[in-house]
């Protein structure tokens, strides 16, 4: 197998209770270092991604140990690495603020990968990579197209701070993915269920507000969003609150129905809901999350999550199996904090 994972690198500082400083980069390279430990001998792993001189060394200290990573994919920014500022306000909400706002990455550096088995693009900064750049992949790319939405909800104000909301054109990026993974919170944005937590939630999943945050929740809203239907949103459906399993059942059906073969909505602890199409019938499976005694940190789940999910999905078409796996390998995922070390997911492939 040989796949590309396309989305920024970037360097996180959080500042801590007490004054204390962490810093640490991240973004794709969460997906990159999960995903070598899962493939086998003869598979290759291609980050495709921009990073600053500043920050270049310290990422391939990282990825060089990694025999199956090559970091060919990944070019120098002239405007230095992305730069996100983490910071809890007196409520213990998280505040985010992105300091350094680098373009996104091109297609001429996404073209020598079209022909890789899969492409993996998950949004770190949330503008990674245009529209048009995407639509120019999807035309061309001979290989699975896998989406996590993650950061593509989460909005950039003129001052860098973060603000959760479903962009405007969300359904014009989904239906060009064969499969398509996103957590509880995103699916409630898209399905446009969750107003207020749009309107007045930061923090979580990398989503937060800040002072002078934009967020404008609604104006995203289309009466062509799946799940619509023109009328008012059915208590319990696509496009009210989604809440039970089979909400969530019922969004993933209306999302497969734009294109998508799988939709995966990851729910955390509650662990995952897919849905997938064979032979023309939307099918389900959902298992509840992997047993953790000792849970250290889930940030990164889903970074971890797709990266079992396409390393199993690109050599089987399976999607429960493909799903049983990322289950496995996210629930890892909780017992670290950081960047994994080498090996930690060795055992979870059998
Ligand atoms: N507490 C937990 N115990 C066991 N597994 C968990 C737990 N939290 C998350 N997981 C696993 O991780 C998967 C992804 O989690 P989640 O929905 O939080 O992703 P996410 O919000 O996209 O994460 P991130 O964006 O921080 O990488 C879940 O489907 C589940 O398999
Ligand atoms: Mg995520």
């Amino acid at each position: 197998m040989r796949i590309g994972i396309i989305g920024l690198i970037n360097h996180d500082t959080i500042f801590m209770a007490g004054g204390r400083r962490i810093q640490d980069l991240g973004g794709i390279l969460y997906n990159t270092t999960v995903m070598a430990d899962l493939v086998g001998v003869g598979d290759e792993l291609f980050p495709i991604s921009r990073i600053g001189a500043d920050c270049y060394d310290a990422m391939r200290a990282i990825l060089d140990p990694r025999p199956a990573v090559n970091t060919r994919g990944i070019s120098l920014s002239p405007t230095g690495t992305s730069r996100n500022r983490i910071r809890y306000d007196e409520d213990l909400e998280k505040i985010e603020q992105l300091t350094n706002h680098v373009g996104a990455i091109s297609l001429e550096q996404i073209e020598p990968f079209l022909d890789l088995d899969a492409l993996l693009v998950n949004f770190i900064v949330g503008d990674d990579i245009s529209l048009e750049t995407m639509k120019a992949v999807r035309g061309s790319a001979s290989g699975l197209l896998y989406l996590d939405v993650h950061n593509l909800c989460l909005g950039i104000d003129a001052e860098g701070y973060r603000r959760r909301r479903a962009p405007g054109d969300w359904q014009r990026w989904i239906e060009m993915f064969d499969v398509v993974q996103m957590n509880e919170v995103e699916a409630r944005l898209l399905a446009g269920s969750d107003h207020e937590a749009a309107a007045d939630e930061p923090g979580g999943a990398g989503g937060t507000g800040g002072p002078g945050a934009a967020g404008r929740p609604d104006e995203s809203y289309g009466t062509d969003r799946p799940g619509a239907a023109g009328g008012p949103a059915a208590p319990g459906g696509p496009g009210g609150p989604l809440e039970t399993e089979d909400d969530f059942i019922a969004f993933g059906r209306s999302v497969i129905s734009l294109g998508p073969s799988v939709c995966v909505i990851t729910r955390g602890p509650l662990g995952p809901v897919t849905v997938y199409r064979k032979d023309r019938e939307a099918k389900t499976f959902a298992i509840p999350s992997e047993p953790v005694r000792d849970v250290i940190d889930t940030t990164g789940c889903g970074d971890a999550f797709a990266a079992g999910f396409v390393t199993e999905f690109a050599a089987s078409r399976d999607p429960v199996g493909a799903t049983r796996l990322a289950n496995r390998v996210a629930s890892v995922n909780c017992t670290v904090a950081g960047l994994p070390e080498r090996g930690t997911f060795d055992d979870v492939r059998i």
